[in-house]
């Protein structure tokens, strides 16, 4: 019965997207228009609401705490025993992919659907989240809504973080009528789970349905801003530029060269890309006065990350010196690498066992909630294949079927963990 997650999915993938068409399958891809939905903005809210509407369908409690995480409970028959708390997110990055999140939160739904279907009697409270800007792509930091909930981000400090706009947080729920007044922690929660697509290419490549997560990686990211001289481009003499996007360009090459030479002698996992550049005033005629930028380095081990983020700090202030332009760092914003429960690992496994469905242990390039969970209680990750690796982009696609096998171990886990003693 992946019909009515087939059909949320479908139904919510012409959210943010440009016109608003519903998507069915790879072959109903455009390449250049995706889904674009971060926190705060209409496409939000309206993925949000049909979430909401699906949750109380199926009988849940829905609550929405300070920061907009929603909430939707369903008790246990020993209600004094820990939570098994699971969901994922419904922001997305800019001109994203349909699954990405949505996955996590409407397989969590068709989840307890099977449950009650059954007549499934859980244990322990089962309770679907639904965290806010996970992605980061409107507020930063990324994770933000489930920083909040493992207190590691007060409420005050994460309703004032600012977008591009400059409208706050706390202003851009207000305004799509997310800002709650649940207060939540984790105290009574023991376990958490997250379906999510892998995004990356492992699974696919090796024709297999499910993976398990054991570790995700870490996340460094440091903004920048460069600032040279604006000037005419026809008459400032080569010799006389303070070009802020050619400084740009030896940053952009040396994090690339440097986190392709750490996979070559160490083996390592290590990522290290550029992927946001604005250039002042962007015109053909005009040398660039000002380059904002952001690095993102990722791996698996800290020290790795470590080393490439102090490579990088030192080459800008070569960069800076050569090119006679001022380089602004922002004070670098990371995620620490994260080991997930050995437990949850096994339970995933044992349900993928129950259920008959192939799987792969394996790690996550990508950031999740799920990492800051892990920090506070037992939390693991159901993976399901991405199409030729591909995520964060238009392009990003997961068969049916593999949803299918995803949803079924999800549900086994969910059992299996809600009757856990
Ligand atoms: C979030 O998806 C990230 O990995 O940046
Ligand atoms: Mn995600
Ligand atoms: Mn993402």
């Amino acid at each position: 019965m992946v019909n009515r997650l087939k059909a949320d999915l479908i139904e919510t993938s012409r959210f943010g997207r440009t016109p608003p068409k519903r998507t069915e399958g790879y072959d109903q891809l455009d390449p250049e228009k995706g889904v674009t939905r971060p926190t705060g903005t209409e496409e939000n809210k309206q993925i949000r609401d049909f979430a909401v509407s699906r949750m109380k369908e199926i009988g849940l409690e829905v609550k929405i705490d300070k920061v907009g995480n929603i909430f939707g409970r369903k008790e246990g028959s020993k209600r004094n025993k820990g939570t098994v708390m699971f969901g994922s997110h419904l922001d997305s990055v800019i001109n994203g992919g349909m699954f990405d999140g949505a996955l996590g939160v409407f397989g969590a739904i068709e989840a307890v659907r099977r449950m009650n279907d059954e007549g499934f009697e859980n244990k322990r409270p089962l309770e679907i989240v639904v965290f806010t800007g996970e992605e980061g792509s409107a507020f930063i930091p990324s994770l933000l809504g489930s920083s909040v909930l493992a207190g590691k981000l007060s409420v005050d400090e994460a309703l004032s973080k600012k977008n591009a706009m400059g409208q706050t947080l706390g202003k851009a729920l207000e305004y799509i009528g997310y800002k709650g007044s649940l207060e939540r922690g984790l105290d009574d929660v023991e376990y958490f789970a997250e379906m999510h697509i892998e995004q990356g290419p492992i699974l696919d490549k090796e024709g297999i349905p499910v993976g398990i997560v054991e570790n995700i990686t870490g996340i460094i990211w440091i903004p920048l801003t460069i600032l040279g001289q604006e000037n005419h481009a026809g008459t400032t003499p080569m010799r006389m530029r303070k070009d802020a996007l050619v400084a740009a360009s030896d940053i952009i090459s040396f994090v690339n060269k440097r986190a392709n030479e750490m996979v070559e002698k160490l083996g390592s996992s290590t990522v290290g890309t550029v992927g946001r550049l604005n250039v002042f005033p962007n015109g053909i005629n005009i040398v660039p006065g000002k380059v904002e930028m952001g690095i993102d380095i990722r791996d698996v081990a800290p020290q790795n990350m470590e080393s490439l983020k102090n490579e990088a700090l030192k080459a800008i202030k070569d960069i800076e010196n050569k090119y006679g332009v001022d380089i602004r760092t922002e004070l670098p914003f990371r995620h620490i690498p994260t080991v997930l429960s050995s437990e949850v690992v096994s339970v995933i496994d044992n349900s993928a066992s129950q259920v008959d469905i192939m799987t792969k242990r394996m790690n996550s390039g990508a950031g999740h909630d799920s990492q800051n969970m892990a920090g506070k209680v037992k939390a693991g990750m159901i993976f399901v294949p991405s199409v030729n690796g591909i995520s964060h982009a238009p392009l990003e696609w997961t068969n049916w079927e593999d949803i299918e096998k995803g949803v079924q171990v999800l549900t086994q886990t969910l059992k299996n963990l809600s009757q856990l003693n």
